[in-house]
C-alpha cells in the first residue's frame, strides 16, 4: 500500500515544493516508485518538473491537468500522469520512478467557478480515482499550496501523513499552529465522506527545517517548535509521534538553480557536488523511510 504524504504549512515560501520535489527525487533514485501531485495553482512542482516547453501547452488547453479531473469531469487521473516526468537534454529518463500529476492556471477555477455536486465535494473525486493507480505506488507526494482551499483539500482527505517544511523563525510557528487548526476543522467538514479502507484521518507526523543558513544557530528555534509540538501532542491534535526531524536541510543556492534547469538537485551533478545540499535531502528521504507507516 502507498503511504500517502502531504507537505503543508500555512507559512508560504518555507520550501514546501523544493523539499517535495527533492526528496520525491531521492526517494525515486532508491528505487522507490513515487508520484507527485501538485495541488498549487501556481504550478510551481510542475513547471519545475516538466520545464517550460512541455508544460505551456498543457497550460494553454488544460489538456492533461489536474483541474479536468473536475471539469468537464471526463478525463481519469490515472490518463494525467506524466511518467517517468525528468527528461534529460538529449530526451532521456535519468529518474525512472518519479511520476507527475501536473497541474495549470486553471486549477484556481476549483475555488471559485467550480460548482460540483455538493454530495461529492472535488476531494471525494480525488481520492476515489487516485485509489484506482494507489497499488503502481510505494510513495504518493501531495505539495499543496499555504491553505486547506479545495484544491490543497484533495491531498489533505487522500493523505494518511501529513509532514510540515519550516524555517527557524516565529512565522513557520505561527504557520504550524494554524494549521494544526484549520486541519481539525477539515477533518470534521469531511469526516461523513471517509471510508474505513482510506485508513485516519492525517495527522501531522513530522516537522522539517529547511533553508538554514551557514552559521544560524537553530537551537531556540527548534525549541520553541517543539514547545509548540508537545502541546499539541498532548491535546492529540498531532499524532502521538509527530517530531521534529532530525535532518534538515541547509540554504544553499544550488537549490534555487534546480529549479532554473528543470532538474532535481540530485541529479545536476558537478553542479551540486561539493555541496551538501543533496546528502541533507536524502538524509530527509531516510528519515522517512525510517518511520513506520500509519495502519490502515
Ligand atoms: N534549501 C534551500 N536553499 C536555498 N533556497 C531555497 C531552499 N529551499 C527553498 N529555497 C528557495 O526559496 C523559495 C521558496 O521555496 P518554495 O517555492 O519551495 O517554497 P513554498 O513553501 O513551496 O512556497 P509557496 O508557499 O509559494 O508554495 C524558492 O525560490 C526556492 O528556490
Ligand atoms: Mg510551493
Amino acid at each position: 500500500m502507498a503511504r500517502r504524504l502531504a507537505f503543508i504549512n500555512y507559512k508560504g515560501g518555507v520550501g514546501k515544493t523544493s523539499l517535495i520535489v527533492n526528496t520525491a527525487a531521492c526517494l525515486a533514485r532508491m528505487g522507490h516508485r513515487v508520484l507527485l501531485c501538485d495541488f498549487d495553482t501556481q504550478s510551481n512542482a510542475s513547471i519545475w518538473l516538466l520545464r517550460l516547453e512541455r508544460w505551456n501547452p498543457i497550460n494553454a488547453t488544460g489538456e492533461g491537468a489536474l483541474y479536468s479531473l473536475f471539469d468537464p469531469g471526463q478525463r481519469r487521473l490515472r490518463d494525467l500522469i506524466v511518467r517517468d516526468v525528468v527528461l534529460d537534454r538529449a530526451g532521456g529518463h535519468p529518474l525512472p520512478g518519479l511520476d507527475l500529476l501536473p497541474t495549470t492556471f486553471n486549477l484556481v477555477d476549483l475555488e471559485s467557478e467550480y460548482a460540483g455536486d455538493p454530495r461529492r465535494p472535488a476531494y471525494v473525486i480525488f481520492q476515489e480515482q487516485l485509489a484506482e493507480v494507489e497499488a503502481d505506488y510505494d510513495f504518493i507526494l501531495f505539495d499543496c499550496p499555504p491553505n486547506i482551499l479545495r484544491a490543497s483539500q484533495c491531498g489533505i482527505f487522500s493523505a494518511n501523513e501529513i509532514y510540515v517544511p519550516a524555517n527557524p523563525d516565529a512565522l513557520s510557528l505561527i504557520g504550524f499552529t494554524l494549521l494544526v487548526e484549520k486541519l481539525a476543522r477539515f477533518h470534521q467538514l469531511s469526516a461523513g465522506f471517509r471510508r474505513a479502507a482510506m485508513g485516519p484521518a492525517a495527522q501531522v507526523h513530522g516537522i522539517i527545517f529547511n533553508a538554514i543558513k551557514t552559521g544560524v544557530d537553530i537551537e531556540v528555534p527548534r525549541m520553541r517548535m517543539q514547545l509548540r509540538l508537545n502541546q499539541f501532542k498532548a491535546a492529540r491534535r498531532t499524532a502521538r509521534e509527530a517530531r521534529i526531524f532530525e535532518s534538515f536541510v541547509r540554504d544553499a543556492m544550488v537549490v534555487r538553480r534546480a529549479v532554473a534547469l528543470g532538474l532535481p538537485v540530485n541529479l545536476l551533478g558537478q553542479e551540486a557536488d561539493g555541496d551538501n545540499v543533496v546528502r541533507d535531502y536524502e538524509r530527509v528521504a531516510e528519515e522517512l523511510l525510517r518511520l513506520a507507516p500509519v495502519a490502515v
